[in-house]
């Protein structure tokens, strides 16, 4: 947590509050309509599933693509950006926007405004990638294939031609309400249609998500791309369990030349590490064996990790590892623990600078886009199966009572 980061939030908390909706609202009003032309027929043929791993060349025309977008972007390093009207952050050397559970009632095939809003503005703060902490369809129920299929066009509609029109790359992790990875006893998957069909949006070239694949085998639900000098890891975390073969597929990825040579590595998975919201602060709505997964992720230097599922921001951290928590954008924004504040609908923009190996999010609160204060966050969340800090904060940082509140301890 270096200096930089404190000073920087502490510029950003006092930014907070005021600044306005107006200017936004007026973009949301225009994207929406170009929005309306944007209704595609998805009949046609869907590309069979595939299963076999595909090493990126310079002649792969979506890294040929990346390239393109890398070259178009306009504004650099120091350059304060973001959407007219609102609190404009100094761009970092890779610029990310981060947007997570997107959905709506069970089945439902459009979407609330706040997840049209920050799909709209997404492109004018000028990203390099957007990424997605899951639950993008409103699943996990007892829906036909024609309903499941009617929410991924509701998705293509509104989010993914959205988001390849603007040019962006768009790294995702699958959902519980995606394409749930739970089991029955007998081992077979309890919505194995909603696996396939996701399977099938995300197979099919038309819904290309413009990434720079590394091992694509797994994908969507696991896989592995590289994009300005970072390398993200995406694990399938839509229920607790990552299956072993997985997680051994995980360490001998991020151990890849690869990996290792990237300026920093991400790992993204629907499901957090820890918990930081009211009525997900139990096992089953954090992952399985978080310390061990932890571990995996400080071994291979991973810097952050970045979750959705809990509906409630955090910049959170424990060990070695950052832990975005994203906050929802769709229905059910969630109090955090150890917090009265309100709940909030949020999209995060992270600023990554390279040289101090730094990341400074700024978060906006979808309600009038003001920026989240950080200051007012807990300092400390304390869940079931362990107690993160707020980034910035320190163990030291907390009073006694503070700390005898954490039944797990803590470690630097
Ligand atoms: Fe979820």
């Amino acid at each position: 947590m270096g200096l930089r980061r404190r000073q920087i939030l502490f510029i950003i908390g006092m930014a907070a509050g005021g600044i306005v909706a107006g200017a936004a609202h007026s973009l949301l009003n225009s994207s929406n309509a170009n929005n309306a032309d944007r209704n595609l027929d998805l009949s046609s043929d869907r590309s069979p599933e595939v299963n076999s791993s595909q090493q990126s060349t310079t002649n792969d025309p979506e890294q040929l693509s990346q390239q393109t977008n890398t070259a178009n972007r306009k504004s650099k390093r120091g350059d304060k950006i973001a959407p007219e009207g609102l609190y404009a952050p100094e761009r970092g050397d890779v610029r990310i926007v981060v947007i997570s559970d997107l959905n709506s009632a069970y089945g439902a095939t459009d979407y609330g405004d706040e997840v049209k809003k920050a799909i709209a503005l997404a492109p004018q703060w000028q990203p390099d990638i957007v990424l997605s902490g899951g639950d993008m369809v409103a699943g996990q129920t007892i829906l036909s294939p024609e309903e499941i299929q009617a929410m991924w066009d509701g998705f293509e509609k509104h989010v993914g031609k959205p988001i390849r029109d603007a040019g962006l790359p768009f790294g995702f992790t699958i959902g519980n309400h995606d394409a749930s990875s739970w089991r029955s006893p007998d081992g077979g998957y309890l919505f194995a249609l909603e696996r396939e069909m996701a399977s099938a949006y995300w197979q099919d070239p038309a819904h290309s998500p413009n990434l720079n694949f590394v091992d694509r085998a797994g994908f969507p639900f696991y896989y592995t791309f590289a994009h300005n000098d970072i390398f993200y890891l995406v694990w399938d975390a839509s229920s607790d369990r990552i299956p072993d073969e997985q997680i051994a597929w995980a360490e001998q990825s991020l151990a890849s030349d690869a990996a290792q040579a990237a300026k920093m590595r991400i790992a993204i998975g629907h499901l957090p590490l820890y918990a930081v919201a009211v009525d997900r602060d139990r096992l089953g709505e954090v992952l399985a064996n978080a310390d061990q997964l932890r571990a995996l992720l400080e071994k291979y230097n991973v810097h952050t990790y970045i979750s959705g599922h809990h509906h409630a921001y955090f910049p959170g951290y424990r060990g070695k590892l950052d832990m975005l928590h994203a906050g929802a954008i769709g229905d059910g924004p969630r109090v955090l623990l150890n917090s009265s504040l309100p709940t909030m609908k949020t999209v995060t923009v992270v600023d990554v600078f390279f040289d101090n190996n730094d990341t400074v999010y700024t978060t906006y609160n979808m309600a009038d886009m003001s920026v989240v204060d950080h200051q007012t966050l807990p300092r400390m969340i304390v869940g079931p199966n362990g107690t993160i800090l707020r980034q910035g904060v320190s163990w030291s940082d907390l009073s006694a009572a503070e700390q005898a509140s954490s039944p797990h301890g803590w470690e630097d």
